[in-house]
Order: structure tokens, then sequence, then C-alpha cells
């Protein structure tokens, strides 16, 4: 069985003593692409930066030992998920290590300090494979930043109407306190509320606290019809958990968005996931050729099942490669880049084909699933082609 460990070390390798013919901009030795790598690999969110580090190796190492004609080079750090230590990071990444592309991070306070720091400059070309704040594709979109994932609005926003049409008059919402949990759990009460339900209260936890106790004690108190959550990681397996032990798994429903019940994740929660009802934009059964072929790649290359940001990752190895390939590994040509992107279609994903919005963010189909077996089932499309409204963004 490969470990995650070796299967790194095995990418880096390819990646690292790759030859090749030279391109049109360097003669002799092809320069590598140089790739900055800001992720968690510690602390609650350590397990989704390993996946996304892992799903993007592996496309990259499906690509071959160059792309376009140039080795690719990975310069990583741990993000910690801390937002005051990625203004530091970032400028690493960027001044001290020039990076051509900088792939992260998982954590919205952590996107928002650095697209701070890239404010008004036009390189790297950025690409975030997980967090969702929304005013990076709103308000704050630039032309060189690019997200493989979700906007938080976009996998909350379909909850809503799952909890609604469940037939549930009022919900609470409990989350973490930071920008992503904020962005979910408005997204998810508004559309509840817009469709006649009532939000009885939104309760915040710090970031990353799992003391769920006092919480679960109000809301049993509360008995509202319906709990609507975000946690991811660590978190979501404990508040799952938790919920359960509490003994507010059969009496009040549990909805979320699929983070709450990623298939990273539910191995460790069990049975007390069951039933458990969320919207997301992949599920490992998910039945379309992509998926088929990925799920057992990822699983033979790591040791571990495949996940929703496995997939994110390796979207985001699709994206490098179109972008590379589209000006011969030319990275200085970032306008060409830029537009390669914004007209791909990624009909080779294993969510399922996906766009690029004016905006630079997936208008992506969402599904609902059920929580039955230890398997996230879907029992439908929630929200098809769903597009983030991009409020205030200027490339639209
Ligand atoms: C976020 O901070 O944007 C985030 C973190 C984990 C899962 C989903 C979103």
């Amino acid at each position: 069985m490969p470990t995650r460990r070796r299967f790194l070390a095995a990418t880096a390798a390819t990646a690292a003593a790759a030859t090749f013919a030279p391109t049109r901009h360097v003669t002799g030795q092809p320069a590598p692409v140089r790739i900055g790598i800001l992720l968690p690999y510690t602390g609650t969110y350590a397990s989704l930066g390993e996946s996304i580090t892992d799903g993007l190796k592996l496309r990259l190492a499906e690509a071959g030992e160059t792309v376009a004609g140039r080795p690719l080079e990975f310069i990583q750090l741990d993000s910690e998920a801390a937002p005051p230590k990625a203004p530091q990071n970032t400028r690493r990444l960027v001044q001290r290590e020039q990076v051509d592309i900088l792939v992260g991070p998982v954590h919205s306070g952590v996107a928002l300090a650095m697209a701070k720091v890239l404010q008004g400059q036009t390189r790297p070309l950025m690409i975030i494979p997980n967090a969702g704040a929304n005013q990076i594709t709103r308000d704050w979109c630039a032309p060189n930043i690019f997200r493989s994932s979700f906007s938080n609005w976009q996998t909350s926003w379909p909850c809503g109407k799952i909890i609604a049409d469940d037939g549930h008059k009022t919900m609470i919402a409990i989350t973490w306190k930071y920008a992503a949990g904020e962005q979910h759990a408005t997204a998810a009460s508004d559309h509840f509320e817009s469709l006649g339900g009532r939000v009885v209260e939104q309760i915040y936890v710090p970031f990353p606290d799992v003391e769920f106790q006092a919480h679960l004690s109000e809301i049993a108190a509360r008995e509202p019809d319906a709990v609507f959550s975000f946690f991811s990681g660590g978190g979501a397996v404990k508040f799952v958990r938790d919920y359960a032990a509490a003994g507010l798994k059969d009496r009040i429903p549990l909805y979320g968005n699929g983070f709450l019940t990623d298939e990273g994740v539910l191995p460790a929660q069990g049975d007390a996931a069951a039933g458990i009802r969320t919207s997301m934009h992949w599920a490992a059964t998910l039945d379309n050729p992509a998926n088929v072929r990925f799920k057992p790649a990822f699983s033979k290359a790591t040791g571990r099942p495949a996940n929703v940001f496995a997939v994110q990752g390796y979207d985001t190895g699709t994206m490098i490669v179109r972008a590379l390939e589209a000006v011969d590994g030319d990275t200085d040509a970032m306008d060409d880049m830029i537009r390669a992107l914004e007209a791909a279609e990624f009909a080779d994903s294993p969510r399922g084909t996906w766009r690029m919005s004016a905006a630079h963010n997936p208008i992506q189909d969402f599904y609902a699933r059920e929580v039955r077996g230890g398997e996230n089932v879907i029992l439908g499309v929630s929200a098809a082609a769903l597009n983030d409204p991009a409020t205030g963004c200027t490339l639209v």
C-alpha cells in the first residue's frame, strides 16, 4: 500500500528529475515552472490540505514529467489555517520564491489576507483550491485570481431549500465564527427564509474550537424543526458525533453543506452521520467516467479514499495544465493563460462538467445527498449549473 509520504516524494522526484526538449523561452534546459502551495498541514484543516495536495500532484503526475515542455517545481508552506500568518507566507512565496503559480488556501480568512497582498499585482496566477470567501469572486475579484472550488454562498444556498422542501418551518444554524462560517450560515438561512422558513438563532463557535456541549444543550432547549451546520475536517467529525451523543440525531434532523459529511470524515463519524442531508458539488457515488477513473487512482496513490478536497486539488492540476499548454509553457504570457482558463470547459472533472464564470468561480451542479450505509447517496440535483451572483465584480 503506498503511503502518502511515498506518493508525494515520488511526484516531487518526478518533477525535479525531468529532462526534455527546450521550449522557446530558454536555451538549454528549460527552467521549471515554480508552483507555490500554501495549504494547512497542521490543525483541524490538515486533512483538507493533504487531500488537495495529493489530488493536485496526482493530476500533474498524470500529465507526465513535464507540462508544455517544462518541469514543475513545488514550494510548499504550511498555512496553519491562520490568517495572521498569511501575509508573510504569501510575500515569501511571491517575492522571495518568485513563484509563477500560487495554489491555496483552504481557509477563507487566509484567502482574504492573501488576496490583499496580491491586490493590484498582475502576477502570479493564483488558483484557490478550496477557500470559498464570497468576496474573492465578487467585489475583490481580480484578473489573475481564479477558484477551482466554490463560493461559500454556492455550497450552502441550495441547502436552505433542501431543509424547506423537507417541510421544516424553523431552524437553527450553528457554525464557526469566521468569514466562511458566517457566509455559509447566511446563505442557507436566506434561502430558507425566502421559502417561508424562520431562522430562530445563528450560533457561532470560535474557530477552531470543538467544545459543542453548551450549544447542543441550547439547541435541545429551543427545539427547532431542523439544524443547519458548517464544520469541516476534525471539527466535522467531532460535531456530528457530539450531536448524536447528545441525543439530538433522532429528534432534530441535522443538515449542512457537504463538508459536514465529506468522504474524508465519514468513516470516523460512523453511524452518527446516518441520515444527515447535505448539498455539495461532488459525492463518491457520482457516476461519471472521470469520477470512476479518479477514485481508484487517488486511492492507489495515497492509500486513502477520495474526497471533495482531493477533487478540487485534481481540478486545480487540470487548470494548471490547461493554462501552461495554452501558452506553450510561457508563464510570462499571463493574459493568454487567463483567457484560456476563462474559456475552458472542464469536461474531464470527477465532479462532472463545469466551466469558469466571468468572475473566475466554477459554474457547477450541486447535489442533494443523504448519508446511508456510510456513503453520501445522491437524492437529486439541488441546483443545476449554479453560478455565484458575483456582486460587485468588475470582470463581469
Ligand atoms: C473556508 O474557510 O472557506 C472553508 C474551509 C473548509 C471547508 C470549506 C470552506
